[in-house]
């Protein structure tokens, strides 16, 4: 029998398709499993099945002699040195599709809770603070009919757009790749310059990869209008999060909502958490019951497929 490493418990519904071929070893401590117990549990096993908080890179793959794939419980695949393992030709697998929408949703409801500031409202009112009904108190911006900026018109981005859509917002688009947009998403392309310049929202769709690391820096948030709301759910390196802070700070951008940061987790003594015009909240975009099931299933066809010698159902990269 094929040996696994699952390096957390997932929804049961993708373990139980592992165990029901392979031989199955669960990491079940709720951190990480720490990285030396990694390196000596892949030693002698087929098939690994991890999430994004484990880096797979040469020294991993070369303590692992047996490894046949890699399966990635997440769409994005940038803790994986994707061609260190098509060097060894081990197939890597992700989850797209599945946990568009989710995403999207939780981008939606974190560009809203910011733009109504609803965290203050709610620690406010937690805080014994309410008193009375205030004709100024709390005020924050409207989303309908703003300008919403998507940075990486992928699935996400694209998913994002739609719900912009029923709320009556110009959509801009920034994206070097994306070919066929389709028409009824009714999105403009435009530079990146120009999306910060007229942006009242800005939600971050990109990999994080060479090119995309800390494309929002000082310089960007300096061309961005005072009453932006930055949203990110795509990776923390995106952006620059000491530049973040001193933007957020001194003005220049009104209000970041972040899902994912530089480091993760983010240290609660962290400059960003200090200030009352930025909410964090931990990876949690695609944390919906059905969603993470559907991950976990996904995750599981693509390790099965790989230990069959068959090609993955989602590769990240055809071999
Ligand atoms: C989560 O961030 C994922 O990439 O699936």
């Amino acid at each position: 029998m094929k040996k696994v490493y699952v390096t957390r418990l997932v929804p049961d519904e993708g373990l139980d398709m592992l165990k029901q071929e392979c031989k199955v070893e669960v990491w079940e401590g709720e951190l990480p499993v720490p990285r030396d117990v990694l390196l000596e549990k892949v030693r002698d096993i087929d098939g690994l099945y991890c999430l994004l908080s484990e880096r797979v890179d040469a020294e991993l793959l070369a303590a692992a002699p047996h490894l046949q794939v890699v399966s990635n419980m997440a769409v994005g695949y940038d803790n994986i040195d994707v061609d260190a393992c098509t060097a060894r030709s081990i197939p890597v697998g992700n989850t797209p599709g599945v946990l568009t929408d989710a995403t999207a949703d939780c981008a939606f409801a974190l560009l809203m809770a910011a733009a109504r500031r609803i965290v203050e409202g709610a620690d406010y009112v937690r805080a014994g603070r309410w008193k009375t009904w205030g004709p100024m108190l709390l005020m924050g911006q409207d989303v309908h009919a703003a300008v919403l900026g998507i940075v990486g018109l992928g699935r996400i981005g694209q998913a994002v757009a739609r719900r912009a859509r029923g709320f009556d917002m110009r959509v801009l688009y920034h994206d070097l790749y994306v070919s066929d947009v389709p028409p009824a998403l009714k999105v403009t392309g435009v530079g990146l310059d120009t999306l910060l310049a007229e942006s009242d929202f800005i939600s971050l769709h990109v990999p994080l990869t060479e090119e995309t690391y800390h494309l929002i820096g000082a310089g960007e948030l300096r061309k961005c209008k005072p009453t932006t709301i930055l949203v990110n759910t795509s990776r923390g390196g995106v952006v620059d999060a000491d530049a973040l802070y001193r933007a957020l700070r001194d003005g220049e951008i009104a209000y970041a909502a972040l899902d994912v940061t530089e480091p993760e987790p983010l240290p609660a003594d962290h400059p960003l958490l200090s200030l009352s015009n930025c909410i964090v909240t931990p990876h949690i975009a695609s944390a919906s019951v059905v969603t993470r099931t559907r991950m976990a299933v996904i995750a599981a066809e693509n390790l099965l497929a790989g230990l069959r010698g068959e090609s993955l159902p989602h590769p990240v990269k055809v071999q």
